[in-house]
């Protein structure tokens, strides 16, 4: 069972085997974290990114993380665009992480790192936002060692250790 871990800081500066961008469909690239990684990895990562794209909301897909190295690979998920959560975007959030997690447990690596999804530019509420990650990073077993949620700032950090915390105490069925 993978070690489930909090840490406030900048994504492209993690060390793990993988990484977790908040993509949009294109995968060309954006702004927020997506930006970020992409200007960490270089240019070959939006090359790669059209490669395998599009990709659609609630998927994910892989591609080498180039100039990010150490970190192995870039795991492209795309979060929902939030209207008012009738339109099925906690589900959709829920599957950007466990299609991440299960495509990780495909390529090997052993260490991957999550962005808050969705909780930026789509606009998803970021209290609601933290509780669906840790349900849904507890949800499937995977072989991994490290599952590191990376809060960007102190108010999604508290948010994320305090999901984790009762995510932790719930039963199924309960
Ligand atoms: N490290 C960690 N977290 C970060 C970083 C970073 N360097 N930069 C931003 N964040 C955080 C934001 O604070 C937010 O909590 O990532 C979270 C997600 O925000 P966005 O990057 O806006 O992602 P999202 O809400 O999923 O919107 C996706 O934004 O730029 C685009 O291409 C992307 O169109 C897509 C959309």
């Amino acid at each position: 069972m993978a070690a489930i871990e909090v840490v406030l800081g900048d994504i492209t500066r993690q060390d793990v085997d993988a990484v977790v961008t908040a993509a949009n469909e294109s995968l060309l690239g954006g702004g927020g974290v997506d930006g970020a990684i992409h200007r960490a990895a270089g240019p070959r990562l939006a090359a790669a990114g059209a490669e395998v794209g599009p990709c659609a909301p609630g998927e994910a897909v892989a591609t080498p993380a180039f100039d990010l190295a150490p970190v192995r690979y870039v795991i492209h998920t795309v979060g929902p665009v939030w209207e008012d959560g009738d339109h099925d975007e906690a589900r959709v959030l829920a599957s950007c992480y466990q299609r991440a997690l299960l495509l990780a447990e495909e390529l090997g690596v052993r260490s991957v790192a999550f962005p808050a999804i969705a909780t930026g530019t789509y606009g998803f509420p970021a209290e609601l936002a933290a509780e669906v990650a840790a349900t849904a990073v507890r949800s499937i077993p995977v072989e991994l060692d490290l599952i590191r949620l990376v809060a960007f700032d102190e108010r999604t950090r508290d948010l994320l250790t305090a999901a984790l915390a009762r995510s932790s105490t719930e039963r199924p069925g309960s």
